[in-house]
């Protein structure tokens, strides 16, 4: 049943080279670097070189939440192309268990800043590290700064892009990996399992920065729909035409070339399975919710279905799942690709959360 409906999505084909070969495990990096290349020309935006090593300095260290852990406030800094560099901060907060013989996985966590979706004391509770960072400190979530302001001044001359100059997504993802540096550089954080995690434009983002940066173990998407984890093609809810006028500054210019030909399989040579593919071979999680229909929690489980292939490349499970579609409460996570369908609508909740660290620390 589930590999007829995907059919029906006529999607283009993960595992054969842009020349017609066909991807083994051998070539699978080369395949990546292609998948990349094509969501980075045409979707999200180019990921800028690193020019130099990031640092960081502590402003503040708290002992916090009933004295079960420490909250650390870090300035992290790296260069940029114009000379200076570009500072933001993130909130690292740490288990008091935490050591160099008591390593901890770590996640972090791309937020919009609301407590709400944040249940902290039960994180901390099953030990996990927790970098915050907010996107606002790093690029504002609107298109009215021009490109001009926090991190696009130190890449954009008034505010200008180059076609494939990346967009807010490119930006926060960066972001998540310049926190990355400083959590690698911690001796108590297990760099077996330091995942980054984010909620609905900040799922996308999410996966943008684990399909990018393979220092990230595991990556995890919740609700994140369209130019997330949703298959394009035969979606439904939000499609690329509407994405793109309201929220055009999340991606680069090139974006507008596919806006209107992304659901047509003769003229697009990609859908949303190569993001999730790029994260191949390590571990991806996807939650959906059954009433978020803007997202679209079919394409999103389908997605995972068709992104499979990469890893049993490896002799590896990717999707493990049954014939059918999944029901409200259901969750497969004994793959390396994970998933779970919530109840209920568009938010990110305490459910998601422990499930994301229930598959961070197995
Ligand atoms: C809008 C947008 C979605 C996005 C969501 C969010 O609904 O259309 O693509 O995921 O905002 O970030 O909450």
């Amino acid at each position: 049943m589930i590999n007829e409906m995907l059919e029906e999505r006529k999607l283009p084909s993960l595992l054969v080279m842009n020349d017609g070969r066909a991807v083994t495990r051998d070539i699978f990096a080369e395949r990546r670097a292609e998948m990349l290349a094509i969501l980075s020309d045409k979707v999200y935006g180019k990921m800028p070189a690193s020019l130099g090593e990031t640092t960081w300095e502590e402003v503040s260290c708290e002992s916090n939440i009933r004295g079960l852990a420490q909250t650390r406030k870090i300035n992290i800094s790296f260069p940029t192309p114009y000379g200076e560099s570009f500072t933001f901060p993130v909130s690292v907060t740490i288990p008091n268990s935490a050591s160099a013989d008591n390593k901890l996985p770590a996640l972090v966590f791309i937020s919009f800043g609301y407590l709400k979706y944040y249940p902290i004391e039960e994180i901390l509770e099953q030990n996990v590290i927790v970098a915050e960072i907010q996107i606002s400190d790093i690029a504002p979530d609107s298109s009215q700064d021009e490109f001009k302001e926090k991190m696009s001044r130190h890449y954009f001359t008034d505010g200008q892009r180059e076609p494939d100059s990346f967009g807010k997504i490119g930006m926060w993802a960066y972001a998540a990996s310049r926190v990355l540096d400083y959590l690698l550089s911690l001796d108590c954080v297990d760099a077996d399992r330091v995942g980054v995690m984010g909620h609905s434009r900040l799922g996308k983002t999410a996966l943008w920065a684990g399909a990018n940066d393979e220092r990230f173990t595991h990556i995890f998407s919740n609700d994140s729909g369209c130019c997330g984890a949703a298959i394009t093609r035969g979606k439904e809810g939000e499609k690329i035409p509407r994405i793109y006028l309201k929220f055009s500054y999340w991606f680069c210019k090139n974006f507008s070339e596919i806006s209107s030909s992304v659901e047509d399989s003769e003229s697009t040579y990609f859908d949303q399975h190569f993001l999730l593919a790029c994260c191949a071979p390590r571990k991806l999680y996807v939650a959906s919710a059954a009433e978020d229909t803007w997202a679209d929690p079919v394409s999103e489980y389908l997605c995972c279905v068709a992104a499979s292939p990469a890893w049993e490349l490896f002799g590896i499970d990717g999707f493990v799942h049954p014939d059918n579609l999944p029901e409200a409460w259901d969750r497969f996570a004994d793959g390396n690709i994970g998933y779970h369908l919530r109840p209920d609508g568009h938010f990110l909740s305490r459910h998601d959360w422990m499930r994301f660290i229930d598959f961070l620390k197995k």
